[in-house]
């Protein structure tokens, strides 16, 4: 089902509470979560306290998304902050399968994303552990970049890995999306894109989140 995930990395910190209000009144479900450590990527974001009151905060679906060096320690701390979803880059990672294993036996669902310039060979082995498979689009660290094209490429043998495969697990796309390329985006084989600057980083955050849901045809849950 393909949804648009607000990253919570562009809100207004001083007026988020009511920009996550606007958001799930406007029919959002999921939301994004940024956790950068200052080591996997070249900056600091926030973590599991501050989600935790989010949690309390909104019903949307929480999709974290670590962007941090060797994150078992934290998983922990996340599940019982109420995430969801919880993604780990194949990257920062030594034991992937065990660190998947680890987010499931949790009660979490767990997700494992890939850099830009990354293999997708990186992830094959580790298809059948993984709910979600994100691919980016920018390197990540930052929001507000531009969408780097490859990434188009890339959806589309995701893609192809999980129907010869025969996995379920979600696609979701992070960086750059913008109501000028989400449909292309979306028909590449993204069905979860994560939209940063383009809805919360926005004049009106509701508004955005409409328009961009209505480029890749979001059905309503
Ligand atoms: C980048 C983060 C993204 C970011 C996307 O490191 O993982 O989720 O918030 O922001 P935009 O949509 O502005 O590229
Ligand atoms: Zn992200």
């Amino acid at each position: 089902m393909k949804r648009i995930a607000p990253s919570f990395l562009s809100a207004d910190i001083t007026r988020c509470a009511e920009q996550l209000t606007l958001l799930e009144q406007a029919g959002c479900s999921c939301l994004h979560l940024d956790i950068m450590d200052g080591h996997f990527v070249p900056n600091i974001s926030f973590g599991p306290a501050w989600v935790k009151q989010l949690r309390a905060a909104c019903g949307m679906t929480f999709d974290v998304h670590l962007m941090v060096e060797e994150p078992g320690f934290l998983l922990p701390a996340f599940a019982e902050a109420g995430a969801e979803i919880c993604t780990v880059h194949a990257e920062a990672v030594r034991h992937l399968d065990r660190t998947l294993h680890q987010i499931r036996d949790l009660g979490m669902r767990p997700g494992v994303a890939l850099n830009p310039a990354s293999p997708l060979a990186l992830v094959e082995e580790v298809l059948d552990l993984a709910d979600l498979v994100l691919i980016m689009s920018v390197n990540p660290g930052f929001g507000g970049q531009k969408f780097i094209p490859n990434a188009l490429r890339r959806l589309q043998r995701v893609a192809e890995l999980r129907t010869a495969g025969g996995y379920d697990f979600l696609i979701e796309v992070d960086g750059g999306v913008t109501a000028g390329n989400a449909a292309q985006v979306a028909a590449a084989g993204a069905d979860w894109l994560v939209a940063g600057s383009a809805v919360l980083g926005a004049a009106d955050p509701a508004v955005a989140y409409a328009t961009l849901a209505a480029a890749i045809g979001e059905e309503k849950a």
